[in-house]
């Protein structure tokens, strides 16, 4: 691994690597989706090389099924794993509790299966995703084909009644023809500027015909493990109460992260 990076993948990959301290030989765990999910992936690899660490990994999308197998870990599939111990994903945002917007890769439905169904959830992120209120982020809600206009304009209809600030939703597109996810569906993004009640908003979205899950995680995720482009790590822990700094130190000879104590 080459760590020649800008600071925004210095702060992913710090953020990864340290929540790699929450892994242990044995266990069965959830491989997030996006760039910081990859530099997680590939950090684990390099343990399953060099340190022999043994886990089984389920992904959470084709993509990092992908380059879970080509960095050598091995694969399974959440039916065979049935329960894991832990997943580690990145996300769009997160708020002072730990509430989350995902899916901005388009891979919030196996992410949310997939971290639903883990003892606990780590979210690993660089600061930028850090937020007061959710909503900047346009909210993804994944809607099967079949009358998906109908269905975004029950959405659009239903945000009239919610504590949102914006109600303009928009197909996702992947250039000239709607965007696909892994499960073959549509994802309509919800440009909500501000979610006032994110609870609610999640509840009643998915009680719309046609929606199959929308981007909220709401107290799914215990653990926060926040990246800096100057090698500093935060980790916060919502159920501990508490927070703890890291910091890893960039050295220019040997192309290696050290991590300083704190
Ligand atoms: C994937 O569908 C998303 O939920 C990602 O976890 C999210 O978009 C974060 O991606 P980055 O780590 O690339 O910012």
């Amino acid at each position: 691994m080459t760590y020649d990076l800008s600071p925004i993948d210095k702060a992913k990959f710090v953020a990864a690597k340290r929540a790699t301290d929450y892994v242990q030989s044995g266990m069965r765990v959830g491989l997030g989706t996006g760039s910081t999910a990859a530099w997680l992936v590939r950090c684990l690899g390099e343990m399953v090389r060099d340190e022999g660490l043994k886990i089984k990994g389920v992904p959470t999308s084709s993509r990092t099924a992908q380059l879970a197998r080509d960095v050598g870990i091995e694969v399974v599939s959440l039916d065979e794993a049935r329960w894991l111990d832990l997943t580690i994903d990145g996300a769009d945002e997160y708020d002072g509790n730990l509430n989350l917007i995902k899916g901005g890769g388009g891979a919030l439905l196996q992410e949310k299966i997939v971290a639903t169904a883990s003892d606990q959830m780590v979210v690993i992120a660089d600061i930028s995703k850090q937020v007061e209120t959710l909503g900047a982020f346009p909210l993804p809600v994944e809607v099967i084909p079949f009358g998906w206009q109908t269905t975004k304009t029950l959405i659009e209809e239903t945000l009239i009644g919610l504590d949102v600030l914006g109600r303009t939703t928009t197909l996702r597109m992947n250039g000239e023809a709607p965007y696909y996810t892994d499960e073959g569906n549509h994802i309509i993004d919800l440009h909500l500027n501000r979610i006032g009640n994110a609870r609610q908003l999640s509840l009643v979205l998915n009680q719309i015909p046609g929606v199959v899950e929308n981007g909220l995680f709401i107290d799914i995720c215990d653990v926060v493990v926040i990246g800096y482009g100057d090698g500093r790590v935060e980790v916060r822990d919502v159920n501990k109460g508490s927070v703890e700094e890291t910091r890893f130190d960039f050295v220019d000879n040997d192309n290696i992260f050290n991590e300083v104590a704190d």
